[in-house]
């Protein structure tokens, strides 16, 4: 059994820095129970400075939900990944479907994963189809977001990536329309085999695939368990301190 993840993603909320600050203690105090899993709470970039100031937890690390690629210079309104790291931050949450959508293109990501592992930091990749069909179409489109989205990414580095397959379609929805375990496992075959045929089974080992899209502590168990994955990227779950707090008790007890 490998140590479990989960990551959560504030996205928008909350409103202010003190309920973020409330929030991350909180969670905080979750983590300080658990034995083996990783927890990664990733605010909004206001609020990620103050909460990796405080005091957490051995288990707990802070991420942000975006960075730009370029290190330094005059590209107003972006935060470069040294600033990211200058304040504590650990992982970064790129490409997830909410950004895509908005017009930021697999190059773009890779450009940023690439700036993110190259200076030592560890990137959450998103990738995930738009919807399903009948005939497979959907595998050709997740082939080319992973395979875009890690270009120029040495076998060495694959440590620091983590894959989020996050369909789009089970995002924010409900735990019973999210994906089921079993269908989970073979999707992690085939991200597994995409990265074998480029960088081979040294990359393809050394990859965390995560899954995203409604999960609750209603079905982490059965996602991480059947699903045979490193753990969860978590949206609204993770604004609910009960709720987060369950899901990483079930996670340490698969770890
Ligand atoms: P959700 O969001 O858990 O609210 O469905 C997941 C995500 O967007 O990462």
């Amino acid at each position: 059994m490998t140590r479990k993840l989960v990551i959560g993603n504030w996205k928008m909320n909350p409103r202010s820095l003190k309920q973020a600050q409330d929030l991350f203690q909180k969670h905080a105090h979750t983590v300080k129970k658990l034995t083996k899993t990783q927890v990664v709470l990733c605010p909004s970039y206001v609020h990620v400075a103050k909460c990796a100031s405080l005091k957490g937890a051995p288990r707990l690390n802070v991420g942000a939900q975006d960075v730009f690629f370029e290190p330094e210079g005059s590209f107003t309104g972006e935060v470069s990944v040294n600033m990211l790291k200058d304040v504590g931050v650990t992982h970064v949450i790129l490409g997830h479907s909410e950004r895509r959508a908005r017009g930021e293109t697999s190059d773009i990501v890779q450009r940023k994963v690439y700036a993110v592992v190259s200076r030592g930091l560890t990137a959450v990749v998103c990738i995930g189809e738009e919807a399903r069909d009948a005939s497979g179409a959907y595998y050709d489109e997740l082939h080319d977001q992973i395979a875009s989205s890690l270009e120029g990414v040495e076998v060495k580095q694959f440590k620091r990536i983590i894959v989020a397959y996050e369909p789009v379609w089970a995002i924010g929805a409900s735990a019973d329309e999210a994906m089921d375990g079993d269908r989970m496992h073979e999707m992690g075959i085939f991200i597994r085999k995409v990265i074998t045929d480029t960088w081979g089974r040294t990359a393809a080992d050394a990859v965390r695939i995560l899954y995203g899209g409604s999960v609750d502590d209603t079905n982490i168990e059965d996602i991480i368990e059947r699903g045979h994955i490193d753990g969860v990227l978590v949206g609204r779950a993770s604004r609910d301190v009960k709720v987060f707090g369950r899901m990483c008790e079930i996670a340490d007890n698969l770890s």
